[in-house]
Formats: structure tokens, C-alpha cells, sequence
């Protein structure tokens, strides 16, 4: 999948949006029109962000295996915390370690993907 794992722009699109679609969504009234279908939205730049995060693991993963595997746990930790604090939000319960646990695990795996080697690497 050369469209894939050319370069990471299909990656770091994925995610800016689904970041950008989840902010928008957890700021909407609950039980809003909108906020319902953001959501929708949302969950489908989580299959683009694994699925574009997978096909670089698959294929750049041996370089670094376990830095790589790590990138791979935070990513899928951010895409948890985001739906943490949806779900949180959803049943009036305070969301705001939650919002916390998204900022540190957003932090960590930007800064481990830019330090990884394929892509931009700024460090
Ligand atoms: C919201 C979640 C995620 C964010 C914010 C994120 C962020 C990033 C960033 C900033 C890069 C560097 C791009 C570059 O160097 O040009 C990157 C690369 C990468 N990401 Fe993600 N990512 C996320 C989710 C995932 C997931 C779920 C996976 C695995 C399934 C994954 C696997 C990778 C891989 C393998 C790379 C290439 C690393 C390299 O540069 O060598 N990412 N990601």
C-alpha cells in the first residue's frame, strides 16, 4: 500500500482532523443534532487514523520495535481518552482527568512520531 506508507501526510491528516472533529463535538450541547453526528464522524477518522498509523507500523516497525510499539500504545490511548471524555460528558460525570489523559497521551504520541525516523523527524 505505496499510498499508505509513501509518507506519513495521510497519517498526520487523519489525525489533525479527528483532533480538530473531536474538539468541535465535545464542546456541542449533549443530545444535540450536531454533536451526534460528529460523533459519527469522528469514529470514522479513528478507523483512518489506525488504519494509516498500521500500515507505517507494518512497514517501519523494524527499525525500532519497541519505540515503534510504544508510538503505536499512545495513539490508541489518545483515540481512548477521546472517547473517555465523550462518554464522560455523556453521562453528566465530571470528564476532567480525562481531558487531562488526552492533553499528556496527545503530547507523547506527537512528539514520538515526530522523533521517529520515517516522516518529519524534528529531533
Ligand atoms: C490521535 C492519535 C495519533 C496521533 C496524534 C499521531 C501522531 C503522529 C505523528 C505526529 C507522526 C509523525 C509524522 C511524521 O513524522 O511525518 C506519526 C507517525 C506515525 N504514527 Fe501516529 N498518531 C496517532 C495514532 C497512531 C496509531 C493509532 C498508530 C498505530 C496504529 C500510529 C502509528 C504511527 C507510525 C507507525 C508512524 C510513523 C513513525 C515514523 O515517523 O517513523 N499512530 N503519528
Amino acid at each position: 500500500m505505496d499510498l499508505l506508507t509513501n509518507s506519513t501526510h495521510l497519517h498526520i491528516f487523519s489525525w489533525v482532523v479527528g483532533i480538530i472533529v473531536f474538539l468541535i463535538a465535545a464542546t456541542q450541547p449533549l443530545d444535540s443534532k450536531g454533536r451526534k453526528i460528529l460523533k459519527m464522524v469522528l469514529r470514522v477518522f479513528y478507523i483512518l487514523i489506525i488504519g494509516t498509523g498500521l500500515a507505517l507500523f507494518i512497514k517501519y516497525m523494524s527499525g525500532d520495535a519497541a519505540l515503534y510499539g510504544v508510538k503505536f500504545l499512545f495513539g490508541i490511548l489518545t483515540i481512548g481518552m477521546m472517547e473517555m471524555v465523550l462518554a464522560r460528558q455523556a453521562k453528566h460525570k465530571p470528564a476532567q482527568l480525562f481531558w487531562i489523559l488526552f492533553a499528556i497521551s496527545v503530547l507523547i504520541t506527537v512528539g514520538l512520531g515526530f522523533h521517529l525516523p520515517f516522516g518529519i523527524k524534528l529531533f
